[in-house]
C-alpha cells in the first residue's frame, strides 16, 4: 500500500499491490483506449507557473465551451510508455525528453509548461496509480498520454487565461492493425503535413486532425498509412502521419533531418544512437524521394509505432519493395531498443527510469 496522491481532493492510500492485474484480455490489445483507474491533473493561470498536481479518478473533464483548446486548438500532447519488467518493476523510457519537448512546444504555442521534474513526477504518479493496467512483460505497455491544453475561456483569438496539464493512460500493444507485419505506405502527393516555419516539429494537437483525410484515403485503398513529402519542393521525404522514417542501404542508415517540419521523435533519436553503437553510419539530411528506389530497407519509428518494418512504398505508378523479417537492420534495432525499454538488455545510457 502506498500513498500516491489525492483522489477527489483527499490524500489517499491506494493499494498498488505488485501482482494484481486489471481484467484485460492482454493478448487482444491493439492501440485503442482502454480506460484505466486514474489520471493526473494540474491547472494553472496563464500568467503563472504550474504548482502541485493531483491524481484523480479517470473520467470526463469539464471545460467551458469557449476553452482555448476547443476553439483555437491551443494544445500539445506527448506520448510515452511504462513497461513491466519480468520482476514486476515498472520502467519509463527517457521521460525527461518528453518533458523538454513539451516545454519547447509550449513556448511555440504561448502556453506555460510544467517543469521537467513536475512532468516526470506526473508520469510516475499516473503509471503507479494505474499499475494493474500495465500489461505483463512481453504483452505490451501502458501508454501514457500527457496533454497540455488551454482550458480557460477565450472568444477573440488570444492565448487562453488558464491551462491544464493532464496525463491519462491506456494499456496498448501494436499500433497498426498489421501488428508486427510490414507496413505498406504510399507517397502522398496531394496533401502536405507541414510547411516551412510552421509547427511541423511541434507536437501540437493541430498537426494531427489535418492528416486524417489522407490517412483514411490510404486505408480505403488498402495501405497502412501515407508518407509525406516536403511542401516546398515535393522532392524530399518527411514523415508518416504518426511516425518518423528511416531508409537503409548497406551499412548506411539515413533519416530526414529535423529542420522544423519534422517531429523530433524520441524513438528516432534513440534508434540513431543505437545504430551508431552497432557500427552503422547514420546520416540526418534531406532524403530525396528518389532514394526510396535504391533502399534495401525502410522502417518507421515512434513511441506508439516502435520500430516498424515497411514492406512496400507506392509512389505514383511505382511500387518499391524492401527486405523485411529476420536478419534485417530494422529487426536488430527493434530488438535492442525494446530490450532496453523492457529491461531485458542492460541500459548503459541512463535512458530507463525504474519507478
Ligand atoms: C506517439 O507515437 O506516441 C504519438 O504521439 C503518435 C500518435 C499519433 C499516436
Amino acid at each position: 500500500v502506498a500513498r500516491i496522491g489525492k483522489i477527489l481532493g483527499i490524500w489517499t492510500d491506494v493499494d498498488i499491490s505488485e501482482d494484481e492485474y486489471a481484467n484485460v484480455e492482454w493478448d487482444g490489445l491493439g492501440f485503442g483506449l482502454v480506460p484505466t483507474d486514474y489520471m493526473y491533473m494540474n491547472t494553472c493561470r496563464g500568467d503563472q507557473q504550474f504548482g502541485e498536481g493531483q491524481v484523480s479518478v479517470f473520467g470526463n473533464i469539464q471545460v467551458s465551451p469557449s476553452a482555448g483548446v476547443l476553439n483555437y486548438g491551443q494544445g500539445l500532447f506527448e506520448g510515452t510508455k511504462a513497461y513491466r519488467k519480468e520482476n514486476g518493476h515498472l520502467l519509463l523510457f527517457r521521460p525527461q525528453e518528453n518533458a523538454i519537448r513539451m516545454q519547447i512546444g509550449a513556448e511555440r504555442m504561448c502556453m506555460p509548461s510544467p517543469s521537467v521534474d513536475q512532468f516526470v513526477d506526473a508520469l510516475k504518479q499516473t503509471a503507479l496509480a494505474n499499475r494493474r493496467w500495465v500489461p505483463p512483460a512481453g504483452k505490451g505497455s501502458l501508454y501514457l498520454r500527457p496533454l497540455l491544453i488551454g482550458t480557460g475561456p477565450v472568444l477573440g483569438l488570444a492565448p487562453a487565461p488558464e491551462y491544464t496539464f493532464l496525463v491519462y493512460a491506456s494499456p496498448v500493444a501494436n499500433y497498426f492493425k498489421e501488428g508486427t507485419a510490414p507496413l505498406n505506405l504510399y507517397v502522398e502527393e496531394e496533401f502536405d503535413r507541414a510547411s516551412r516555419r510552421g509547427t511541423g516539429s511541434v507536437k501540437t494537437i493541430s498537426n494531427y486532425a489535418p492528416v486524417l483525410k489522407a490517412q483514411m484515403r490510404a486505408k480505403t485503398r488498402g495501405f497502412s498509412d501515407v508518407l509525406y513529402l516536403d511542401s516546398a519542393t515535393k522532392k524530399y521525404v518527411e514523415e508518416v502521419s504518426s511516425c518518423n522514417i528511416f531508409i537503409a542501404k548497406g551499412k548506411r542508415i539515413t533519416t530526414p533531418a529535423t529542420n522544423g517540419t519534422i517531429l523530433a521523435g524520441i524513438t528516432r533519436k534513440s534508434v540513431i544512437e543505437i545504430a551508431q553503437d552497432h557500427g552503422y553510419e547514420v546520416e540526418e539530411r534531406g532524403v530525396a524521394v528518389d532514394e526510396l528506389a535504391e533502399a534495401d530497407e525502410v522502417f518507421c519509428t515512434g513511441t506508439a509505432v516502435g520500430v516498424a518494418p515497411v514492406g512496400t512504398i507506392t509512389y505514383g505508378a511505382k511500387r518499391m519493395e524492401y527486405k523485411t523479417g529476420r536478419a534485417t537492420i530494422c529487426q536488430e534495432l527493434h530488438s535492442t531498443l525494446s530490450g532496453i525499454q523492457t529491461g531485458t538488455i542492460q541500459d548503459n545510457k541512463g535512458w530507463v527510469l525504474e519507478i
